[in-house]
This record gives C-alpha cells, structure tokens and sequence, in this order.
C-alpha cells in the first residue's frame, strides 16, 4: 500500500479508525506499534496537540507496518504541514473547498467531515465520496445514516464522536458506512502509563468487528 492510496482503503483496512490524541512524542511509535499488533493499521494522530507532527513523523519513520494520517486537519496548512511530516492520509472535522483543494494538489487521501446535506453535496462537487460524519451522534446518528442512504447512495461514511463499543456494531450493520472511527482504542489512562498490551486488546477486539458485507464487495 505504499503507493496510490486511496481513502476507500484507508476505510476498508479494518472496521475502526482509531482517533488518537498523543501529548507526548515518546508515547507515538509505542502507541502506534500496539495498534497494529491488534490488527489496526491505519491509524488518525489529531493535530490537537503541540506534538502531534512530530508524532506523525516518528511513526512513520519507525513504524512500517502502520499508515498513519493527519486528524483535526482544518486548513490548507495542516495538511501540507501532515504531508511534510508523513501523513499517508487526511481526515477533517468539517470541510472547506480550501482543505479539498490542498488536498487533492498534495496527491492527500482525504476523509472529509459532513453533518449535513449541503456539506455532503460541497464535497461531492469537489470529488470526495468517502466522507466522515462527524459528530455522529451529536448530528442524528443511525437514523441521520439510514436516512442519507436514499439520496446519497453513492456516499460511503466513517461516523465519528460517540461511538464506542456498545455501538459500533450497529453502525457497521448499516451499508453504508464502511468503517467508523473512535478514541475508545486508545484511553488517556492507558496511554499515559504505557499499558500497550491493553490497547492491543482493544484494538483486537475493534478490528474483529463484522461490517456491512456491501462494503466488501
Ligand atoms: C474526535 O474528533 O475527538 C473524535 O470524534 C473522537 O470522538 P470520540 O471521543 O467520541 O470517539
């Protein structure tokens, strides 16, 4: 997957994206290393934190089998700033045609933030498909899904903010959504003591999650 990377793939790798909020550059490639022994590859690093870059590029330095993106990108900026750091893709909490354009320019695999109608069809126009519906269930939920699958039937969706273990499978029952993301694999308190092992528990249990066979085809 080194080259030509697409964001149907980013979504298609494995059932969950995890949402990953790191504080401490010592924490990524560790953090990043028990993902991936779950089964976890791609992987979000929000561009939340003063370290965030530098925590991107330590995982793509030293972390092979990882694909590591860029969250939180929320400007042009970001995303050439994720692109110099490594990031092999881009995820947005909104959309602007400015962030799509930099990101197409960038050859940058970008998923999209969208709460509405209108934020699905800016995008659409741009060429973006795969979308991230954020804040999932803040903005209507399940039912928000089922009732986009009538007029964007052509749209692929990673449901994102209030998600978790309890839920996910429904989401993933739905066809159209083919991955979600979520920061439930990777808890503060785990992180902050180094408890990989538990991290690679659940990122196990995420990636054993079924999906919507529609999406596999
Ligand atoms: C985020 O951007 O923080 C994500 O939406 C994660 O949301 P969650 O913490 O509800 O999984």
């Amino acid at each position: 997957m080194a080259v030509n990377l697409t964001a149907l793939q980013v979504m298609q790798d494995a059932p969950v994206i995890p949402v990953i909020v790191l504080g401490d550059v010592a924490h990524a490639v560790p953090l990043a290393r028990a993902l991936v022994a779950g089964g976890i590859r791609m992987l979000e690093v929000t561009l939340r934190t003063p370290v965030a870059l530098a925590c991107i590029e330590a995982i793509a330095r030293d972390v092979p089998d990882a694909v590591v993106g860029a969250g939180t990108v929320r400007s042009a900026a970001d995303a050439q700033a994720a692109t110099l750091a490594g990031a092999r893709f881009a995820v947005s909490p909104g959309y602007t045609h400015a962030v799509g354009r930099a990101c197409h320019e960038l050859g940058l695999p970008l998923l999209p933030g969208v709460a509405t109608g209108s934020e699905i069809m800016a995008a659409q126009e741009d060429g973006y498909t795969e979308l991230k519906f954020f804040p999932a269930m803040q903005a209507g939920g399940l039912a928000m899904l089922k009732a986009w699958q009538g007029p964007f039937g052509d749209v692929r969706f990673c449901p994102t903010g209030g998600i978790s273990p309890a839920n996910a499978a429904d989401f993933l029952a739905l066809s159209n959504v083919a991955c979600v993301g979520g920061s439930w694999l990777t808890p503060a308190d785990a992180v902050a003591q180094g408890d990989w092992a538990r991290i690679t528990t659940l990122a196990r249990e995420a990636a054993a999650l079924a999906r919507a066979p529609a999406m596999h085809e």
